[in-house]
């Protein structure tokens, strides 16, 4: 599920719902079927800033996967960000034009799954809707814990209802929905069961650990991080860019992305924080030290790809495959 090449789309409604979130519906701009997605996807859009550059930026698809009209899509806004909601939160308005760089899915479900239950903090419900619509679509078991601040802050609850008492809703201030306990909402961990988990990243972590602590085995517990702190802490180091020819130091709060494009390799980078996977590289010699949360533990441990936007390196040199 990929895109051969950039699509064109236009804004066919824009809504503001509550917790700063942005919704928008997205058609083909010629007017056909956009292409196929899976519940679990994201598309990556070009968004272009007041300064004539533009953002790559991703975000959810949270509509139902059998809609082959419309993509849909809620997007927060974070002020403290590059620019990329700011922009779309400011421009956004129905017919406006939009360029879709790619269609992935690196959040799929688990099919032989007997039940899931998924877990979305805050503007982390959106690939969770999609998940739910996709389960219920196949007559599948789950359940859809939706935690939030308060229910002021609790966008979509007009499409929540779609989903019946599957919906458990979790307020930090206790009205409307008690808090999220995971010792106490998530299930005993059997083998047919899968978790998965979407949202601020210390909301993740939090689930992830409470989830490990309570016996979840790792290959069922699923997560998308949205956004992610790059820990670009360390010694400097070299790296080789074997194909280029093209050896850099990366220093300490550098990049190794950053360092190459210097020196002139062409990088491909998109989320710059260790989330979408566009910059992943093989490793050809050396030690990775991983500080994405792109790859699995086990990836990881294999050492043989890295994560050039945000990991550094074990040992005094690594060999990428650029
Ligand atoms: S650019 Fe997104 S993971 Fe590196």
């Amino acid at each position: 599920m990929t895109l051969a090449s950039p699509i064109d789309v236009v804004i066919e409604s824009r809504s503001d719902d509550r917790g700063d979130i942005l919704r928008l519906d997205l058609v083909a701009a010629d007017g056909g079927d956009l292409p196929a997605f899976t519940a679990g996807a994201h598309v990556e859009i070009a968004v272009p800033l007041a300064d004539g550059t533009v953002l790559e930026r991703q975000y959810s698809l949270w509509g139902d996967p059998a809609d082959r009209r419309r993509w849909r899509l809620g997007i927060l806004l974070e002020p403290a960000s590059r620019g990329g909601s700011r922009t779309l939160h400011a421009i956004a308005k129905p017919g406006t034009r939009l360029r879709i760089q790619a269609l992935r899915n690196h959040f799929p479900l688990d099919a032989t799954a007997k039940r899931s239950i998924l877990i979305g903090g805050g503007i982390g419900i959106t690939p969770m809707l999609a998940m739910a619509a996709e389960i219920a679509a196949a007559g599948g078991d789950f359940a859809l814990h939706v935690a939030t601040r308060s229910q002021a802050r609790t966008a979509f609850l007009d499409v929540l209802p779609g989903f019946g008492d599957r919906v458990v809703l979790h307020h930090d201030d206790g009205i409307g929905g008690a808090p999220l306990v995971p010792e106490r909402d998530l299930p005993a961990p059997d083998e047919g069961t899968h978790l998965y988990v979407c949202g601020p990243a210390g909301f993740m972590d939090w689930i992830i650990t409470s989830a490990r602590a309570l016996g979840w085995a790792e290959e069922r517990i699923h997560r998308e991080y949205f956004h992610a702190e790059v820990d670009a802490s360390g010694g400097a180091f070299e790296v080789e860019a074997k194909r280029s020819g093209i050896t850099v130091t990366v220093d300490e709060g550098e990049s190794i992305a950053s360092a190459l494009e210097k020196a002139g390799v062409r990088i491909s980078v998109s989320c710059e924080e260790g989330v979408c996977g566009t910059c992943l590289c093989d490793v050809l010699e050396g030690t990775p030290d991983h500080r994405d949360h792109f790859l699995t533990d086990e990836e990881k441990a294999a050492g043989d790809q890295i994560l050039i936007c945000c990991s550094r390196a074990k040992t005094p040199r690594l060999v990428l495959d650029l």
